[in-house]
């Protein structure tokens, strides 16, 4: 079954990069070149998924409605709801249990940021999805994110969140696909001493009941999460670097929209005419140049 919707998770507090997120959403924050939201909404497209709901706080909804309104000029179809209180990760499926339909979908974090042959790995857990996927990486500090406690055979047993000791260095990512069960499941979740829903307690659901899929990105790929200025700056770097050294075109939704072909070469072209003169205009240019000009 190919799994057609997309959750972007836009909301939440921004602690960690306070003053700036006292007054600006933290996804809309630059990562090199781009707002930081352009990075999971093109990991998504070029996924394949079209269907998009963002979630975001309401102070911070029309900003975005600004920047992506309905997604029409990319191929694709943005719709948007508001979580009042960041109440937690698994609240989304509750937010969105409309547009997700009693189908599967897909939730990135709209602050982790992903690039390499992960988007291989997702297209792939895309189009023939068979259950509930999580995309899992090898980290250095685990202990600050979900982390997949795994048998003598290296098999998953259960998923703490941000546990003292951690057990393995695997750490769940802010990237998944849920089956249509997600929404009841949610409904039913607790919360947690933090006064949160947790999603390492809906993954632990799946694991018992032996429906979860453990994928893991390798160390060739890149997994980001930007929530911190360090990470920020880190992100940037790197995707500068990366950019100018290989000329690769990292978190472009006009260009996933064109490679994908949502849009055509002539969309394309006006898309390129907003950015008339500026280094964005002049990235995009590249690109069709070279992919698609002779
Ligand atoms: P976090 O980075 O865990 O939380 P945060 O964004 O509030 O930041 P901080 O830890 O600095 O206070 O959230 C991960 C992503 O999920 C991020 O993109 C924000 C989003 N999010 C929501 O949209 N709603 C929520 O209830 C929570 C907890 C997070």
């Amino acid at each position: 079954m190919k799994v057609k919707r997309g959750i972007i998770l836009a909301g939440g507090t921004a602690t960690r990069l306070k003053p700036i997120t006292s007054i600006i959403s933290k996804h809309l924050l630059p990562i090199y070149n781009k707002p930081m939201i352009y990075y999971p909404l093109s990991t998504l497209m070029l996924g394949g998924i079209r269907e998009y709901l963002i979630i975001t706080n309401p102070s911070h909804l029309k900003l975005y409605q600004d920047l992506l309104g309905y997604g029409d000029n990319l191929g694709i179809n943005i719709r948007y709801k508001v979580q009042k209180k960041p109440e937690g990760l698994p609240q989304a499926f509750i937010i969105g249990e409309k547009f997700i339909n009693n189908e599967p979908v897909c939730l990135n974090l709209g602050d982790h940021i992903f690039f390499g042959d992960v988007n291989r790995l997702l297209k792939k857990n895309i189009n023939d999805f068979k259950k509930t996927t999580i995309f899992t990486y090898r980290y250095k500090k685990p202990n600050e994110y979900g982390v997949i406690n795994l048998n003598k055979k290296n098999k998953p047993i259960s998923i703490l969140e941000k546990p003292i000791k951690p057990k393995s260095n695997l750490i769940v990512c802010g990237l998944y696909i849920y089956d249509k069960n997600v929404v009841e499941l949610s409904k039913n979740l607790k919360f947690s001493k933090r006064g949160e829903l947790e999603i390492s307690d809906l993954n632990n659901l799946y694991l018992k009941n032996n429906t979860l899929n453990v994928e893991i990105i390798d160390k060739k790929n890149h997994w980001i999460d930007a929530g911190s200025p360090e990470k920020i700056f880190e992100a940037s770097k790197l995707i500068e670097s990366i950019e100018k050294r290989k000329k690769a075109y990292i978190g472009f939704p006009e260009i996933a929209a064109l490679k994908k072909r949502y849009i055509t070469i002539n969309n394309f072209t006006k898309l390129i005419r907003n950015y008339k003169g500026n280094y964005y205009g002049r990235i995009l240019n590249a690109f069709l140049s070279k992919n698609f000009i002779n």
